[in-house]
C-alpha cells in the first residue's frame, strides 16, 4: 500500500532533510515550511525512521480538506478510511495544532476529530465499542489557514532519540540538530574535523556515524513496528542492510572543552553510539587549539550566554573563533550561536549564514568557508 508521507524537520533545515531523501533514493519531495513530503510503503517508512538524521519524525498523511466550521471537520474526518490502519482496538490517541484558522480551539477539534474517527471505525468493523487497549496510534489534526491536515505518526519517540546519549552537558544540542550542522558544512572524513566546545559530543558523534555511514535509528524501534499490520521481517530486513551498511572508513575527529564532566559524558555517549574509536576527546581550551593539518573543519556550538555571567564569556568565545580561523591553514570554521554580534566580534563576515532553531532559541550558523 502507498502512502503519502511527510518527513516533519526542525525550521530551516527542510532543505537537508530534502537532500537525505534523494540521496535514499525519493523524488518528487514537496519542501514546505517543517516538513518535506513524499510517497512510498511501509518499506519507505522503516526505511526513512531508520536512517533520516536530520527529520524528527514520519507521519503518514490520512486526508487534507478545508474546514471553517466543526461540521466541515467531523465531515472531512468521517470521509476518511482509518480503519485501513486502525485496528479494532487501536488504543487512538489525538493531538492538535491551529495557526490562523477559523477553528482555533483546539481541544475541540481534537475531540471532533476523535468523534469522527470512532464513527468510521463503527461503520468498518460493525460494532459500537472499541477497547482501545492495542498498539498506539498518534493521529493528528493540524489545521494552517482553515486546511485541515490528519496524520498518524509512524515514529514514536522522536527521531533524535537515537538511544546513544543518556547524559548530557547544560545545553545539548538535539541530534538531529547536530547531524544539520555537520552535513550542511559538507564535511567528509578526508578532512580534519574538530569541535572545539564540544560538551557531551553531540556534534562529534553525529559526525562520526555520517563519516562511518551509521543509520541513526538502526539500534532503536519505532511506533509503526508494533501495529498488527506490521511486516517485522521487512523492518529487520532493512536493519540488517543498514548494518551492513558500516563502512570501513578510518578518521579520528578532535572533541575537546574545558569541562571534565561533560568531557567524560561525551566519552560514554560515544561508546553507546559505537563511534568512540573515531573520536579522540580531550580536556582544552579552545585557544590552546592547533592543528598542523590543512583544509580541516570547526563546527561548534560554543555556550549561548543565557546564564548570569556569561555574556563576557561568549563575547571572548567568538573573538578566539576568529582568531582560530585566521591562524589555521585554510581551514573552515562554523559556528551555531544566538549570539547577534558575532560576526562583528569574530572580525569578519560571514561566506555563509542560516537561520535555525535549537528548540525554541532562534540561532545563526555562520560559517566561514
Ligand atoms: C553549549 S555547550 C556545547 C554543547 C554540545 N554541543 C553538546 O551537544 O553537548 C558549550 C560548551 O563549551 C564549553 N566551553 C566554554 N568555554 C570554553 C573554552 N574556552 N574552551 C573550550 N570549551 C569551552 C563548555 O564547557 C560547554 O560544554
Amino acid at each position: 500500500m502507498d502512502y503519502n508521507l511527510i518527513a516533519t524537520t526542525t525550521f530551516g533545515i527542510e532543505v537537508i532533510t530534502a537532500k537525505e531523501l534523494k540521496a535514499l533514493g525519493y523524488e518528487d519531495l514537496k519542501v514546505e515550511d517543517g516538513k518535506v513530503s513524499f510517497t512510498g510503503d511501509e518499506m519507505d517508512i522503516a526505511i526513512t525512521n531508520i536512517w533520516l538524521r536530520t527529520a524528527d519524525r514520519i507521519l503518514i498523511k490520512m486526508a487534507s480538506f478545508k474546514a471553517e466550521s466543526f461540521e466541515d471537520l467531523f465531515q472531512g474526518t468521517l470521509a476518511v478510511n482509518w480503519g485501513d490502519i486502525i485496528p479494532e482496538n487501536g488504543n487512538m490517541h489525538v493531538t492538535g495544532k491551529s495557526i490562523k484558522s477559523k477553528l482555533f480551539s483546539v481541544p475541540d477539534c481534537q475531540s471532533i476529530v476523535k468523534k469522527a474517527i470512532v464513527q468510521a471505525m463503527k461503520k468498518k468493523y460493525n460494532k459500537e465499542w472499541f477497547s482501545e487497549d492495542g498498539p498506539e496510534y498518534k493521529i493528528e489534526v493540524a489545521i494552517l489557514k482553515d486546511i485541515v491536515t490528519l496524520t498518524i505518526d509512524t515514529t514514536g519517540a522522536g527521531l533524535h532519540k537515537r538511544g546513544y546519549r543518556k547524559n548530557s552537558g547544560g545545553a545539548p544540542l538535539k541530534e538531529t540538530l547536530a547531524a544539520a550542522l555537520v552535513l550542511i558544512s559538507n564535511w567528509n572524513p578526508s578532512k580534519q574535523l574538530a569541535d572545539v566546545c564540544c560538551g557531551s559530543g553531540t556534534i562529534a558523534i553525529e559526525a562520526a556515524m555520517i563519516g562511518k555511514n551509521m543509520a541513526p535509528g538502526v539500534n532503536r524501534s519505532f511506533v509503526a513496528e508494533t501495529w498488527p499490520s506490521a511486516d517485522k521481517e521487512m523492518w529487520e530486513q532493512v536493519r540488517e542492510g543498514a548494518r551492513k551498511g558500516v563502512n570501513k572508513e578510518q578518521f579520528r575527529i578532535l572533541a575537546s572543552d574545558i569541562d571534565s564532566w561533560v568531557l567524560r559524558t561525551g566519552k560514554d555517549n560515544a561508546e553507546k553510539a559505537g563511534v568512540s574509536d573515531y573520536i579522540a576527546f580531550q580536556k582544552l581550551p579552545m585557544n590552546e587549539f592547533s592543528s598542523k593539518k590543512k583544509g580541516g573543519v570547526i563546527i561548534s556550538n560554543p555556550p549561548y550566554g543565557e546564564r548570569m555571567g556569561e555574556a563576557e564569556v561568549v563575547e571572548e568565545i567568538s573573538k578566539e573563533f576568529g582568531q582560530l580561523y585566521s591562524n589555521l591553514d585554510d581551514w573552515s570554521v562554523f559556528v551555531i550561536t544566538p549570539f547577534k554580534d558575532f560576526q562583528k566580534v569574530f572580525g569578519k563576515k560571514a561566506d555563509k549564514n542560516r537561520k535555525l532553531y535549537n528548540g525554541r532559541i532562534q540561532c545563526y550558523y555562520y560559517q566561514y568557508l
